[in-house]
């Protein structure tokens, strides 16, 4: 560990002049990341086992909210973006970007198979002096004891004719005040040469690069931003129930809060955490510290909370129908399905766990998601978006606002619902409505109107 404290400028440094990038997995993270590189200038292949994915590409149809058809289409334009779904595409690239998933496993441990699998591919293909950097949220050690001796067994050696470096995603999907390379890029490599060629890549394409001393240091600030987030979201949802308790609204008090300027960083009450980072991070990290007899009480508590969320939000939702209407047998609409706003992604969705527990306790559950067409239940079971019609709304029992997509017409569904129960404070305008609007944090102001 720690080897990678100097950059050298040795013989074998990094090429400078604009290369050739592979990126492995074309999804939330690689796909925006691959389109940074064609803006760049670098011609890029990009690389993902699912042909509906390279198919949708070739057609220059974009599957992620942020990326624009417009921007697949210049990108096939510049003559300096294809995809394949083999892997030999990635002949003769100099850097190789590997960005698959890292989800848990059944028994909620690190699930690394998307990774070893891509390494044992990608192996007997590597060249002398090429650079492969992940990007895949991960645990402290993958890169140096997982990845480094898969990539190795075709006889390159890291660090001497082959670079190792691992630079965690910071993407914010949705977020349009946040481009991709405004964001800080933290880099680090299994020896310092590894380091020089992933930090000489990475200043070409992003604002600012930050390096650290190894791919563990790297692996775990991964961890722990997200760690932090996944704490914070289970306080900010248990102090909202106080604040509820005292009728307070909570989003007054955050508000209040946030105006000190040094020493408070705000999180907002919400359904619950989702996505595939913040949920499965924080357990990356309380797997590795668990091997070293380590654990932390804050990881395991928030845990419990965060899964408690969904629940706890129907159970508020029960109590605001009316007395001779029971939850079983209720009809509910679920306004936005995803696990944030403006993208397409119900991987671990709060608003999904809202839906799985409403459906389980008999309600009649329907869902609207401009961005999510269709959502899987289960291993059998998909359930798809309806329109959004007057008829849909004034037939539910009860509204509730999963996710506030920036396309939400409030008004329309003030205009036509008898009650909402907003879990987003999206409403927050709209108090003249007729419809009988409940904010999760807010009940100052429940009475029906
Ligand atoms: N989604 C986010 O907002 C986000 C943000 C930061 C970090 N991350 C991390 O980045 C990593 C990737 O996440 P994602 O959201 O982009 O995942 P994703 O599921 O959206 O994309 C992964 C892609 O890899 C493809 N794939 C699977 N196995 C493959 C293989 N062996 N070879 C080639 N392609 C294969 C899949 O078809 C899919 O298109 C994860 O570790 C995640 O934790 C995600």
């Amino acid at each position: 560990m720690n080897e990678a404290t100097a950059i050298s400028s040795a013989a074998n440094s990094p090429r400078a002049e604009k290369s050739k990038v592979g990126i492995i997995g074309l999804g939330f993270v690689g796909l925006p990341l691959a389109m940074a590189f064609v803006k760049k200038g670098f011609t890029v292949v990009g690389v993902d086992l699912d042909p509906s994915k390279i198919n949708a590409i070739n057609e220059g149809k974009s599957y992620i909210q942020d990326i624009a058809d417009g921007v697949l289409d210049a990108a096939g334009e510049s003559g300096r973006w294809s995809v394949s779904t083999e892997y030999t595409a990635l002949l003769g690239s100099d850097a190789i970007v590997i960005c698959l998933p890292t989800p848990l496993s059944a028994s909620h441990g690190p699930d690394l198979s998307y990774l070893t699998d891509a390494c044992h591919r990608l192996y007997p293909l590597l060249q002398p002096g090429q650079l492969v950097i992940v990007e895949s949220s991960t645990y402290p050690g993958t890169t140096r004891e997982v990845v480094k001796p898969l990539l190795e067994k075709g006889g390159l050696r890291a660090g001497e004719d082959l670079y190792i470096a691992y630079s965690p995603e910071r993407i914010d999907p949705g977020n349009r005040n946040a481009s991709l390379l405004s964001i800080p890029k933290v880099v680090s490599g299994v020896t310092a040469q590894c380091l020089a060629h992933v930090q000489q890549l990475y200043e070409q394409l992003f604002d600012k690069v930050v390096a650290v001393s190894s791919t563990e240091a790297a692996e775990t600030t991964k961890l722990l931003e997200n760690s932090y987030r996944f704490i914070n979201i289970a306080f900010i949802n248990e102090f909202t129930e106080i604040c509820e308790k005292l009728s307070l609204n909570v989003w007054e008090v955050i508000e209040a809060a946030s105006s000190k300027p040094y020493g408070f960083s705000p999180f907002y009450p919400g359904p619950g955490i989702g996505g595939h980072c913040i949920p499965i991070d924080p357990l990356y990290l309380q797997w590795k510290a668990e091997q070293f007899g380590a654990s932390s009480q804050f990881i395991k508590l928030a845990q419990q909370l965060n899964d408690a969320l969904p629940a706890s939000i129907v159970n508020r939702l029960e109590k605001l129908l009316p007395a001779d209407r029971p939850l079983a047998g209720a009809r509910i609409f679920v306004y936005g399905i995803t696990y944030k706003k403006d993208i397409g992604d119900a991987r671990e969705s709060a608003a999904l766990a809202i839906v799985h527990e409403l459906l389980g306790r008999g309600a009649i559950v329907i869902y609207h998601d401009p961005c999510a067409p269709s959502v899987r239940l289960n291993d059998r079971t998909w359930m798809h978006s309806v329109e959004l019609t007057e008829e849909e709304l004034e037939q539910a029992d009860c509204v509730l606002i999963g996710t506030d997509h920036s396309v939400m017409p409030a008004d329309f569904i003030a205009s036509h619902s008898r009650l909402i129960f907003d879990t987003r404070y999206a409403f927050k305008q709209l108090a003249s409505s007729k419809a009988r609007i409940v904010r999760l944090g807010d009940n100052t102001n429940t009475a029906a109107q």
